[in-house]
């Protein structure tokens, strides 16, 4: 087991020597953009993608990435030489996460003038289930939000939707956008199959722009097009698609079992997803 590290604005330091101030608007108004990739043999897989998402969210909320391409996958190197945060077995699978915050403000959602914190570290990702069962929410998301598109830390919003999911013995909330279509989960993006016909819904949806999703649909046959979230449960299959959950076939959409779990245009889907990380860990 190793004792671990945190990067915080250039300095590796122990963690519980970690400090950022209270007084950051990441903390105090989530005002910050970060990134979640996976570590396969010690290095972090498609971190190409996710450092342009995480510039492409910055660019979205206004946010200045004070690193370039090289310092980020510098220090993420340093970070997984130097252990996960949190206790973890050894050879345990690991995320990375990089967060960029609008820095120390004065109070209220207004930015300051001190700069941009960076952190850094990695952490063991907890077990997954071979399968999912999803619950729809009620809650919606804002297709037209100003920050649509953008790996925000403001994730207050998929908490509560993923607490309510799990109090209906779901691991994962699907919510609908404002047009009652398919979005996503709140840490997931959706594929469905209707006919061996497999879609996913546009970007125009709300939804974030998976890496893990970017990958499938290069992979494999979809159709990105718009769907009624209310056609999820009429699905002959479907599956959640996350950095920390590859491809995950959903077997239930509330109380409603799906035809087959894992069904055939998902197990295509995982095995070339499989395929794919075990010869190109930065596709
Ligand atoms: C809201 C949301 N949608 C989709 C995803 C899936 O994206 P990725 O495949 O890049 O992990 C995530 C990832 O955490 C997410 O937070």
């Amino acid at each position: 087991m190793s004792a671990g590290a945190i990067w915080i604005d250039g300095d590796l330091v122990p963690v519980a020597d970690a400090r950022i101030s209270p007084l950051d608007n990441g903390f105090t108004v989530g005002d910050g953009v970060f990134e979640s990739c996976t570590v396969v043999d010690g290095r972090p897989f498609a971190l190409r993608r996710h450092l342009a998402r995480l510039r492409r969210s910055a660019e979205v909320v206004g946010l200045e990435v004070p690193l370039s391409d090289e310092q980020l996958r510098a220090a993420a190197l340093e970070v997984v030489a130097a252990g996960p945060a949190r206790p973890a077995p050894e050879g345990a699978p690991l995320r990375l996460r990089i967060t960029v915050t609008s820095g120390v403000g004065p109070g209220g959602s207004a930015r300051g003038d001190a700069g941009p914190t960076v952190v850094v570290f990695c952490l063991p990702i907890a077990p997954r289930d071979e399968h999912a069962a999803v619950a729809t929410v009620p809650w919606t998301r804002n297709e037209r939000s100003a920050v649509v598109g953008a790996k925000t830390t403001s994730y207050a919003e998929n908490a509560v939707a993923l607490a309510e999911a799990v109090r209906r013995g779901a691991q994962e909330a699907v919510l609908a956008n404002t047009q009652g279509d398919l979005c996503e989960g709140t840490g997931a993006n959706v594929f469905v199959a209707v006919d061996g016909h497999l879609r996913t819904p546009p970007l125009s949806s709300g939804c974030l722009a998976g890496v893990t999703r970017e990958l499938v649909l290069e992979l494999v046959d979809v159709e990105v097009a718009p769907l009624p979230l209310l056609l999820l449960a009429d699905a002959d299959e479907a599956f959640l698609t996350s950095t920390t959950r590859g491809v995950q076939p959903i077997a239930r959409v509330d109380d409603v079992v799906l035809a087959a779990c894992p069904g055939p245009r998902t197990a295509e889907a995982a095995a070339a997803l499989a395929a794919l990380v075990a010869h190109d860990l930065d596709p």
